[in-house]
Parts: C-alpha cells; sequence; structure tokens
C-alpha cells in the first residue's frame, strides 16, 4: 500500500509517515520545509520505503507531476493533506500566506487526485473554522455560523468546502478533521515552543501574549494522530467531519506558562499582557464537543492539562535543556 503526506516533514505529519512506514507502506511526503524538517523524517525507520520531494504544495503542475510519476510506480490508495501556515499573525499581516499554503495547496492537492482518479483524501482542519462564538457554546460539528476571525481559518473552511464539493462530484471518501491546539514533538510552532525558547534567551522572566485568561482544549499529538486513523477506519462515509480533542474545559495560558517555568525555569517571572487574546485572530475561549468521534468509540486519554505537561517535558528536552 502507498500513500501520500502533504506536508509529512512537519510536526503531526512527521508522526504520520512515521506511522505508514511502520506499517510497511511506501510513503511519498511533499513539503517545501518552510518549516517541517527533513531531520524529522530521515531516520524513521523504513527508510527504505519512503520517497521524500521538496517541493510547493500549491503549484498544482508540480502536484500533478510529481503525484504522477509515484502513483505510476507504487498505486497509492489515499492522500493525506496537512500541509498549510502554521503562522496564524502571518496570515492576517499578508492574507496570500494563507491563501497559497492553506487554500492553494487543498486546491492543487484535490486537483492532482481528480486527474489521477485518487479517491481517498483525509484532511487537517482546525477549531479556526469556527470563529469566536464565546467560551459558553459548545462547538459540535454542527455549530454555525461558520465565521473564522484569521485568514487562517477562512482558508481552512474554504478549503473544507472545496472537499465537500469533491465529495458531491468525483471523490469517494474524505475525512474532515478539526483539530484543536496540537502539543508534542518534534515542535515547529506553538505555545509551549515560544515560551521555552524565551525562558532560553532571559531565563529570569517570560512575557505571554495576552493576560493569561485564553482557555483553549489541546491534544497530545500522538493521542491526535491515533484518533484519525480510528475514525478514519470506523467511518467511510463520502465526507465525514468530525472534532477531536480532549473531553474538557481545556487549559489556560496562565497555567501552561506557569507549567513551562516551573519544569524548565523555576523561579522566573511571568510578566502577562493587559488583553484577553493573544494576537489578532486569536479565539480567546473555547470548548469542544467530541460527542461525534465518541459514538464511534474513539475517547481521548489525555486532559488538556494532562497533554500540556506532557508535552512541556518533551519540547524541552527537544530544545536541549535538561529537566
Ligand atoms: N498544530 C496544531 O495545533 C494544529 C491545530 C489545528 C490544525 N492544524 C493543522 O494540522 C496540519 C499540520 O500542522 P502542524 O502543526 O504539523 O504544522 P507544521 O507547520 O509543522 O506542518 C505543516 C507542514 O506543511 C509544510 N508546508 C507548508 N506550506 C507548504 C507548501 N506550500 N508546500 C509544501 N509544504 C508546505 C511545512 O513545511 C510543514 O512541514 C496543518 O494543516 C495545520 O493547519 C494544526
Amino acid at each position: 500500500m502507498s500513500t501520500i503526506i502533504i506536508g509529512g516533514a512537519g510536526f503531526i505529519g512527521s508522526k504520520l509517515t512515521r506511522h505508514f512506514l511502520q506499517r510497511g507502506n511506501n510513503v511519498l511526503v511533499i513539503d517545501n520545509l518552510c518549516r517541517g524538517r527533513r531531520e524529522y523524517i530521515e531516520s524513521l525507520p523504513g527508510q527504505e520505503r519512503l520517497t521524500f520531494v521538496h517541493a510547493d504544495a500549491s503549484d498544482t503542475q508540480a502536484v500533478l507531476k510529481i503525484c504522477a510519476q509515484y502513483h505510476a510506480r507504487f498505486p497509492v490508495d489515499a492522500v493525506w493533506h496537512l500541509a498549510a501556515n502554521s503562522d496564524i499573525p502571518a496570515g492576517i499581516a499578508d492574507a496570500s500566506v494563507d491563501l497559497r499554503d492553506t487554500f492553494m495547496t487543498t486546491y492543487a492537492v484535490l486537483e492532482a487526485m481528480k486527474t489521477l482518479g485518487l479517491k481517498k483524501l483525509i484532511f487537517a482542519s482546525s477549531s479556526a473554522v469556527y470563529g469566536d462564538h464565546g467560551p459558553d457554546v459548545l462547538l459540535r460539528e454542527d455549530t454555525g455560523p461558520l465565521l473564522p476571525i484569521s485568514n487562517y481559518g477562512a482558508m481552512k473552511l474554504a478549503s473544507e468546502a472545496l472537499i465537500s464539493a469533491a465529495a458531491e462530484s468525483w471523490l469517494e471518501h474524505s475525512w474532515i478533521f478539526r483539530f484543536p491546539n496540537v502539543v508534542g514533538v518534534p515542535a515547529t510552532h506553538g505555545v509551549i515552543l515560544d515560551f521555552i525558547r524565551k525562558l532560553k534567551v532571559t531565563p529570569g522572566k517570560l512575557d505571554v501574549l495576552g493576560n493569561g485568561t485564553q482557555q483553549k482544549a489541546y491534544l497530545h499529538a500522538d493521542e491526535l494522530v491515533e484518533a484519525m486513523l480510528f475514525l478514519a477506519d470506523k467511518d467511510s462515509g463520502k465526507c465525514n467531519l468530525y472534532n477531536i480533542g480532549p473531553d474538557d474545559a481545556g487549559c489556560r495560558v496562565a497555567d501552561i506558562a506557569t507549567t513551562v517555568v516551573e519544569r524548565v525555569s523555576p523561579g522566573a517571572q511571568i510578566l502577562f499582557g493587559t488583553e484577553g487574546r493573544g494576537w489578532v485572530g486569536d479565539v480567546p475561549k473555547f470548548r469542544y464537543s467530541v460527542d461525534k468521534a465518541a459514538a464511534l468509540g474513539w475517547k481521548p486519554r489525555f486532559s488538556s492539562l494532562q497533554a500540556v505537561r506532557r508535552a512541556v517535558d518533551e519540547i524541552a528536552l527537544q530544545e536541549g535543556i535538561l529537566l
């Protein structure tokens, strides 16, 4: 069996690459390494079955050519699309970033799949598609209206729409998974990595974006990968939409800051900002319903805070800090 992973050298993508190589699949990774790294995948067991192509996945012709050559040698069963812009403020400052990396990659992947007759797509979407419904609304897959407040969320939602339209005509099976905040290693971005890197530079103080009350759902990447594989196996409808996340009210940025300081730089002063959100486009509080995934038998094992604690230790180690 062969699998294509777009963005497969990134944080979550490299975990999927590891999984499919371990399972004995041939794997093609397409990644432009704007955030991902070769070293995340180049020493994985099963290397002889891995093909890596450094390319821009928003380039329709390039994606088609690479996938066509690969599919001719190793007939492809499924395509996992994880490439996107991971810097939400950068996408707010320049809308072309999310247009290219978050949306055009989806367009290019779908066009290539259609031409090659590939019928199975798994897509990494995000809680950002919901926009800001406030802290009291439990976000379910049918919650609306969907009014994203970042270009990232807008382009994820547009990608979902394109997949749904393809499912109506030629795409036989698609899974759209809406992730919460995902933590773990190899960390390429995110609040824990930011805090740890700041403390490496100034061990005595930690500047936090926002007043620390932002409260969101966090899931460990290992659990996320397990959940996607489980759900993709259990539900094989045309267009399967699932929230994946912890079953709790999330954890506060202040709790993350405290956890990081305790582990990495005990005694450092935590300096909070004044605003209730970290940046423009940040949804400060949200809570997920994962009832739909639970109905199929998937249950998260860790709370948001447990996932954060585990990730803090892992990321500290990645950053060369001995605990
Ligand atoms: N990590 C999270 O908290 C989170 C939350 C919600 C959704 N997601 C989604 O999950 C997916 C994976 O996220 P991640 O956290 O692993 O981020 P990541 O940045 O580590 O991974 C994305 C990968 O895509 C690659 N990429 C970006 N633009 C590309 C392009 N134009 N052409 C080729 N490759 C390109 C990057 O180099 C990177 O390796 C993304 O789609 C992201 O939007 C992540």
